[in-house]
């Protein structure tokens, strides 16, 4: 393994949304998210305290920065800093965002900031039915325009929607404010228009205004395997990838849909709410760094994908395990080389520098009150992952930014499971107990904490 130290500049950090650490869902003018309405269930808590970094930020950015970072991505919270999302500004909510921005910058730790992951204010939801509705389009780019203009001095990199591909697929009526309708396909559709309109405009607007800024496009990169080499196999792998994952990155570089999808809508009648003008919207996308997340491949069988269905709903069948690969506590594969492999096809095909923001593994762990958690098996998976990521770079010549991990102190799951746990700083939260929210450095503390300062170099 050769030892390779990063480009100056190269961004190492954390990652996270805000329903999953904020908590503090009812104080200080903060209106409601569709998160603040969820229940607790019989295995996880319900999402009004996460774990707390409204209150303990100082100590939470204190730790990233022990930990060598020189980037933090977080999100805003909508309904924290407007009311009911379409309502005025509520002082108090972006009164914390400057709190966190100003302390991260204070400490030389780059903020990126997202400005949507699947909160949407509670009001639009039952009112609008989420991103069906083009006034929720409206409310949403006066919002994020609100946020340009108030940061803009501060934050340079940004992103819109966190995984904006899911709103192409089922996902899309967990994380859009679906609130009522049949979840067909059309709205699936629709929804999913809607969200790159949203980002066209704001990315329109923001490299109008402030040239300086870098805008990012951003998906769940989950790359798809043939199960064998069945020509079916391949074929339908390649489809669901280019569904999944290259139609957004060509919206986001080209401005233009998949010829793919778009032959796929026109042949099977489907009704998006395409309006008049809205190409011209999409053509003004500008895009400087195409981001993702990614934890994992997977395969697809054939035989399991029922005849006719939408490609991009392959996702919900026809997946199996890959037997060269191990898995996580949580059955997903692991799989390294699939990171290069999107690094490196991602830069080759589009040419922009490309951005993993979100990397990690979910386990299980327990922590005895008293000694440290040896957490060897999130180091192994951070080191082979990191070390791919270098092959992608010296070897295959892709440009990388930077490199995030996913909540690295340890936060609650996107299921509300706090056992599910990706930190390299263990919380003293358990389902729903709350404790004592303790914050305990893991034996990765201390590697991510070298591997970081040697900028790469020490893995
Ligand atoms: C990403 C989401 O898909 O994956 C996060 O942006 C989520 O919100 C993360 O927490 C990890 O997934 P999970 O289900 O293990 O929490």
């Amino acid at each position: 393994m050769t030892a390779r130290k990063m480009p100056k500049g190269f961004f190492w950090g954390n990652s996270v949304s805000s329903m999953q650490t904020e908590g503090a869902w009812n104080i200080d003018g903060k209106s409601l998210s569709v998160y603040d309405l969820r229940p607790a269930t019989e295995k996880t808590a319900d999402w009004h305290d996460a774990i707390d970094e409204y209150h303990r930020y100082e100590e939470d950015l204190d730790l990233l920065k022990a930990m060598n970072m020189n980037m933090y991505r977080i999100q805003i919270s909508w309904s924290r800093v407007i009311k009911d999302g379409d309502g005025e500004i509520n002082p108090a909510g972006l009164a914390y965002y400057d709190r966190l921005v100003d302390g991260m910058r204070q400490r030389g730790i780059e903020p990126m900031i997202c400005l949507y992951h699947f909160d949407m204010p509670a009001k639009l939801a039952r009112e609008e039915n989420g991103f069906m509705s083009r006034k929720v389009v409206d409310d949403f780019v006066s919002y994020g325009e609100k946020m340009l203009d108030h940061f803009a001095g501060r934050v340079k990199y940004w992103i819109v929607f966190n995984e904006h591909n899911l709103y192409f697929t089922d996902e899309a009526f967990n994380i859009a404010g679906y609130d009522h309708g049949d979840q067909s396909i059309g709205d699936m559709y629709q929804i999913f228009h809607h969200t790159m309109l949203a980002h066209a405009r704001l990315s329109k607007y923001a490299h109008g205004k402030y040239p300086d800024l870098k805008f990012g496009g951003m998906i769940a990169y989950t790359p798809v395997y043939p199960a064998t080499s069945k020509p079916v196999d391949v074929y339908l792998a390649r489809k669901s990838n280019e569904f999944l994952n290259e139609n957004l990155n060509k919206l986001y570089t080209t401005g233009k849909y998949s010829t793919e999808v778009l032959a796929w809508i026109k042949n099977h009648g489907i009704q998006a709410d395409f309006q008049a003008g809205d190409a011209d919207i999409l053509a003004g996308i500008h895009t400087d760094f195409l981001a993702f997340s990614y934890y994992r491949s997977t395969t697809l069988n054939a035989d399991k994908v029922p005849a006719g269905e939408a490609p991009n709903r392959y996702l919900n069948w026809g997946f199996e395990h890959n037997r060269f690969l191990e898995e996580s506590d949580f059955g997903w594969d692991i799989d390294p080389l699939g990171f290069r492999n999107i690094i490196t096809h991602t830069y080759n095909a589009y040419g922009l520098p490309v951005f993993p923001i979100e990397n990690g593994i979910g386990c299980l762990e327990k922590w005895d009150g008293e000694h440290e958690i040896a957490d060897d098996r999130r180091i192994a998976y951070h080191r082979s992952h990191i070390q791919a990521m270098e092959d992608a770079i010296f070897e295959d010549g892709a440009e990388v930014l930077g490199y995030l991990g996913w909540g690295l102190i340890d936060i609650p799951s996107s299921h509300a499971d706090m056992e599910k746990r990706y930190g390299a700083v263990y919380v003293n939260r358990g389902n729903p107990d709350l404790r004592d929210m303790k914050r305990v450095p893991k034996k990765s503390f201390y590697w991510f904490k070298k591997v970081f300062a040697s900028n790469g170099e020490d893995l």
